[in-house]
């Protein structure tokens, strides 16, 4: 494994023109990326990007710009409103919390008017409120929204966010000069993240960027990072939840088994609680998200939220499923006309089974399956006993193996179930 690193820091070397002794004391040290001991099961926690975007206008809009205000009331409901009890502990600042220029140590810096007590105040606001702190920056020269990228930065930016207590980075992959600066900046970020000796959370972009180019190596990037976007940014809308979901189940079978303690693929953000999608659309993403083993990051206004979809978002079965210790990822096992059917295997032989109406038109469809079917044929065998946790929790009861079980799913939604073997 040493070996296998020096030779990727010789790459890095070539490319970035940094110390080789320091590399290669790295791999004296036999430091391991991913071996950071974090993400053992999906990261969970609030991002601001699809909700607030890039907002820098805090005289006409004080509530909706990205601001230390906006991340201390987060903070502060996070905790308040059951949020954290729930599971969701990283705060993450995404695009846009940086001034324009490095300072002039060449370190990053806040946006002195909309962080005037800047990143490392914040992080101690949000540990003392028991939270963790997420940052952002980019691989290449410049973040997607055109605030300093981190090229050729990588070991002071990594030291930067230490000594600040950031908790997480979300790394973007805009404004790369090449594919080759691209990878070896993500692996380049990884060995600098964990040299620093605290322990942050990696958060990559790289298969999005790359895939274009060539097929991302997952094993390659799973060495490297906690978690990864294979796909384009989440919208709120349904178009861009189905979009998701299509993607994945097409590229299932690359996807699926790289998943596990420490490594997860990331479909982006939970838009739920927001505009764009009907209630049942909202089932559809968090039932699919906890099949998903996906980072379940909310990007949502948490001081306006109706109390339905807080009650979706911190909905302790469905977490559970998101959560399980054994970090197998679900995947789509049939795919019909109107309904695929998707299963994830749990720990203590459980399983989790969502069955999704892919109509958009008339009412809940009447849906009959096996149950000899589910869980590659082990989840029923010779019973189990079957709860239903989405679109609401009901007691199915005792299911033989030769039985069936009828549901109706609504347009668009999804009925999210959970298998004890018996
Ligand atoms: C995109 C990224 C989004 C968001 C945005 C910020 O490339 O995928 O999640 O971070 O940049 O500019």
């Amino acid at each position: 494994m040493a070996l296998k690193l020096l030779s990727l820091d010789m790459r890095l070397v070539c490319e970035l023109e940094l110390s080789p002794l320091a590399l290669v004391f790295w791999s004296i040290l036999g430091v391991r990326a991913l071996n950071n001991g974090l993400a053992r099961t999906p990261t969970m926690g609030w991002l601001h990007w699809e909700r607030f975007m890039c907002n820098l206008d805090c005289q006409e809009e004080p509530d909706a710009c990205i601001s230390e205000q906006l991340f201390m009331q987060m903070a502060e409901l996070m905790v308040s409103d059951g949020w954290k009890d729930a599971g969701y502990e990283y705060l993450c600042i995404d695009d846009c919390w940086m001034a324009p220029q490095r300072d002039s140590k060449g370190r990053l810096q806040a946006d002195p008017q909309r962080f005037p007590s800047g990143i490392k105040h914040l992080a101690n606001y949000v540990h003392s409120k028991g939270l963790k702190l997420g940052i952002y920056a980019d691989v290449g020269n410049k973040t997607c929204a055109g605030f300093p990228g981190s090229f050729g930065s990588y070991d002071i930016d990594a030291q930067t966010f230490a000594d600040w207590g950031v908790d997480l980075l979300k790394f973007d992959g805009c404004h790369c000069d090449s594919i080759v600066s691209l990878e070896n900046g993500y692996r380049y970020m990884s060995l600098a993240l964990n040299k620093t000796g605290r322990s942050i959370v990696y958060s990559c972009e790289w298969p999005l960027y790359l895939r274009p180019f060539h097929k991302p190596n997952y094993t390659d990037i799973q060495y490297y990072c906690n978690h990864w976007r294979n796909f384009d940014d989440v919208y709120d809308s349904w178009e861009s939840i189905k979009s998701i979901l299509a993607w994945t189940v097409i590229n299932q079978k690359e996807i699926v088994e790289v998943a596990g303690p420490g490594s997860w693929n990331d479909p982006d953000m939970l838009v739920i609680g927001n505009f764009g999608l009907s209630w049942d659309q909202q089932v559809t993403q968090m039932a699919l998200w906890a099949i998903m083993a996906a980072p379940l990051l909310m990007s949502n206004d948490l001081r306006q939220i109706s109390s339905q979809a807080k009650a979706l978002l911190q909905n302790e079965d469905v977490i559970a499923i998101n959560q399980d210790p054994l970090g197998k990822q679900g995947y789509c096992f049939r795919k019909e006309k109107q309904v695929e059917v998707w299963e994830r295997p749990l720990s203590n032989l459980a399983w989790a089974v969502a069955l999704r109406n892919l109509q958009e038109v008339g009412g809940p469809y009447p849906y009959t399956i096996q149950v000899s079917s589910l869980g590659r044929g082990l989840a029923c065998n010779p019973g189990c006993i079957i709860t239903q946790l989405l679109p609401e929790k009901v007691h199915l009861g005792f299911y033989e193996w030769t039985l069936t079980l009828k549901t109706r799913i609504n347009p668009s939604g999804t009925v999210l179930l959970r298998l004890e073997r018996f």
